[in-house]
């Protein structure tokens, strides 16, 4: 029989896994085969990781002003920065009209985003969302319904992550609150394949002070925080794994001179940015890299930036390329540690009532909603907007929409 023929499956993959995800999508539609084979878990996780998925900066930038009220932006930069030159930003994502509840991003874990709420109330109100800019999939988290203790004042941390026996992706909600005596903590778990939260019951005594890290520090299905002071010129790190849902605690590296630290990924490896005189004209930063059994840590690079002016590190890109968020000009700036290059990235940032994130972000093709494929994938921008509105809002189980 003369007619189509199939490429063979091998080729046919090896072509696919170069498109990029918008392409994807699209092809998706060709035939049941392209798209058994564009939806398996294993094409996903083969396309995040081909080498021609390039990470790239993603900067979300927060402004707020009379007229317009919240504004947010999600930029990505380009795979190539031209030293002196603005780079063209590419708009992933734009908030605009009526947006008033937007409160922070964390990730990018494979490629999604966790969306927060400003003022999350755990008890009637579903605060917190999974977002995949590439497949526009919008996921609103449903309310945690367990009961809270008492408290005083409290503060909360949230961690993404990926648990990979079970191929399910989980999201972490450390409140810290004091009684009369001490800081205690409420741990709670969310799993995407369950859609339900539960409560751990967890001995955590370290919870009271994990320092948040620059970009989401998940590897291999374990989040880590740098927790207690640098002081003793050492550092704990405290750490989640997402499999067991138990938490680990150990030493980090010793620290001479260090006052700051973050903790970061570089690489496929979990790394600590200190700094000597950090956010000064004089400051110096050093790279740690833990090795693979967790016990031992090296240091890969030292950086002395020579911004003149007063900067808070705000990222690290590829080749260690590192961003710098400087106040006093409203700029963030990329600095080049092989060529001592610094680069505007073109921004106007608003340090006043905004704020800024930059991650590494790469994009991804995998799925957050469950169940049916075809509900509104193009309306995520609407979906978004009416999730971060206080004013209007009609949330289901299955997410929010617009009312008709
Ligand atoms: C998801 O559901 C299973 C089965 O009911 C349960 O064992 C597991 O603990 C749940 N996980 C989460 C994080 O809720
Ligand atoms: C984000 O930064 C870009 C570049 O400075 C600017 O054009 C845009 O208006 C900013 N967006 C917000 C919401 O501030
Ligand atoms: C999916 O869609 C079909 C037909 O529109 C509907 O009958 C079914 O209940 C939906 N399933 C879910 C999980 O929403």
């Amino acid at each position: 029989m003369v007619g189509r023929r199939h490429l063979p499956e091998d080729i046919l993959v090896d072509i696919l896994l170069r498109l990029p995800v918008e392409l994807l999508l699209r092809f998706r539609c060709v035939s049941k085969r392209w798209y058994a084979l564009i939806k398996s878990s294993s094409f996903i996780e083969k396309h995040f990781h081909h080498k021609n998925n390039r990470a790239r900066l993603l900067v979300c930038n927060l402004t707020m002003s009379l007229d317009e009220g919240m504004s947010i932006d999600f930029s990505l930069l380009p795979d190539k920065i031209v030293p002196d030159v603005h780079p063209e930003l590419k708009i992933l994502h734009q908030l605009r009209r009526r947006v008033t509840d937007f409160n922070s991003v964390a990730g990018p874990v494979d490629g999604l985003f966790l969306l927060e709420k400003v003022e999350p109330n755990p008890e009637d109100d579903n605060s917190l969302a999974l977002w995949n800019p590439a497949t526009r999939e919008f996921w609103p988290l449903p309310p945690v319904t367990f009961e809270l203790q008492p408290f005083r004042d409290h503060n909360y941390q949230f961690a993404l992550g990926f648990d990979p026996s079970a191929r399910d992706y989980k999201v972490l909600w450390i409140q810290k609150f004091w009684d009369d005596v001490s800081p205690n903590c409420l741990v709670n778990v969310y799993s995407l394949r369950n859609n339900s939260w539960k409560n751990l019951k967890t001995e955590f005594p370290y919870c009271c002070s994990l320092h948040n890290p620059i970009g989401a520090t998940h590897l291999n299905g374990v989040y880590y925080w740098l927790s207690g002071r640098l002081d003793n010129k050492s550092c704990r790190i405290c750490s989640f794994d997402m499999c067991s849902e138990q938490f680990g605690e150990m030493q980090g590296p010793v620290f001479p001179n260090a006052q700051w630290g973050q903790l970061m990924l570089r690489g496929d490896s979990l790394a600590l940015l200190v700094g000597v005189d950090p956010c000064k004209p004089t400051s110096i930063y050093d790279v740690w890299v833990m090795n693979q059994h967790e016990s031992s840590w090296t240091k890969v690079l030292t950086v002395q930036p020579l911004i003149k002016v007063s900067h808070l590190p705000c990222g690290v890109g590829e080749d260690d390329k590192m961003i710098f968020q400087i106040d006093e000009t409203s700029q963030l700036v990329l600095y080049d540690p092989t060529t001592r290059q610094i680069t505007d990235l073109g921004f106007q940032l608003d340090f006043i009532y905004g704020r800024s994130w930059v991650s590494n972000y790469k994009e991804s093709l995998v799925p957050i909603r469950r169940g049916n494929d075809s509900q509104g994938e193009d309306n995520a921008v609407e979906q978004i907007e009416h999730f971060f509105n206080r004013f209007e809002k009609t949330c289901g189980p299955r997410g929010c929409y617009l009312k008709n």
